[in-house]
């Protein structure tokens, strides 16, 4: 079966793209914010996830204020770079993994779940950053190192979901992920985030403590986090810090106990707090009892391999 074996929270500053973009990583300012995820980009070369969901919030590229979904989900083949007002990025275009994708559309949905299936939809920096940030920098004429479902999130126009429909949500996912046949092991990316106002009088906001014990707190309580209502975010995150939400469809979607492998967090980023974290499911137990483990595990590994080949098999066709 397929499984969810990480979590990953990340800011997606638009500028960060543009620091990308326009080769400007190694300046001090920026230097500071990539040399965060430099590990991280380690860990996910060495993880070599099969696919990534990254939950994430359009910002008026896919999607304007005639229609805002709340949750809509990306079953498409492949999603094109968004021109956010200054042409595309120059960024491979997203591969999806259709087959996947409509087997968790139908299997949230049926659990109750609404979900709006998108079958065409252009992203934006909002997934392509966190992308940029985990897999570093792509070619465009390159590939991104695996597919991709998105999962774009309502929080740009009140009310988006709150951050325990969120967190029920991610549970939801897992229970799909983990009734797909194919041994897929999967990653599923939070992102936005994390304090920040943009406009008005209290523009510049970064709240650091508050960023710290909800970074925190994914460990600790994330059932303190979910229960966290609107208003909070609006004065402790600032406006723009109700992103935070979509990393408990993240969170939601692990176990209850998981490892905190790597942390980051810088002030600022253009005017944001920079957070980012890896959370890592707990190998699972062997049903198989000690003195029947070794001879049980062999078959299972052999049969798994080429399963998992043969769905990997199935991308890179597409991809051709
Ligand atoms: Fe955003």
């Amino acid at each position: 079966m397929a499984r969810i074996i990480a979590g990953i929270g990340s800011s997606h500053v638009p500028a960060i793209g543009a620091a990308i973009d326009n080769g400007k990583t190694e300046e001090p300012y920026w230097k500071r914010v990539f040399s965060g995820f430099e590990k991280s980009q380690a860990w996910m070369r060495e993880t070599k996830p099969d696919v990534a969901i990254i939950v994430y919030n359009d910002h008026a590229s896919a999607f304007s204020v005639e229609m805002i979904p709340t949750f809509a989900l990306g079953c498409a083949a492949e999603f094109p770079p968004a021109d956010e007002g200054w042409g595309p990025r120059p960024v491979p275009v997203v591969e999806g993994y259709p087959a996947l994708a409509s087997h968790i559309a139908q299997s949230v949905i049926l659990d109750e779940f609404d979900l709006t299936i998108c079958n065409k939809m252009e992203v934006d920096h909002g997934m392509t950053v966190p992308m940029n940030l985990l897999f570093g920098k792509v070619d465009k004429n390159a590939h991104w190192p695996c597919p991709v479902i998105p999962l774009a999130v309502n929080v740009v126009m009140y009310p988006p979901p709150t951050g325990h429909r969120c967190y029920m949500l991610g549970k939801a996912i897992r229970r799909a992920v983990e009734s797909y046949p194919d041994d897929l092991r999967v990653v599923i990316f939070g992102t936005g985030g994390l304090s920040h106002q943009i406009s008005g009088p209290r523009a510049g906001l970064i709240n650091s403590k508050w960023d710290t014990a909800f970074l925190d707190n994914l460990s600790k309580d994330p059932q303190k986090l979910a229960r966290i209502p609107h208003v909070d975010y609006m004065r402790e995150a600032g406006a723009e810090g109700i992103e935070m939400v979509m990393w408990l469809i993240m969170r939601g979607a692990l176990d209850d106990k998981v490892d905190e492998v790597y942390r980051f967090y810088t002030v600022p980023a253009s005017n944001t707090a920079v957070g980012h974290i890896i959370l890592a499911n707990r190998p699972r137990a062997s049903k198989a009892s000690p003195k029947h483990k070794p001879a049980a595990a062999k078959p299972k590994r052999a049969a798994a391999k080429p399963k998992r080949a043969a769905a990997r098999a199935k991308v890179d066709r597409k991809r051709s």
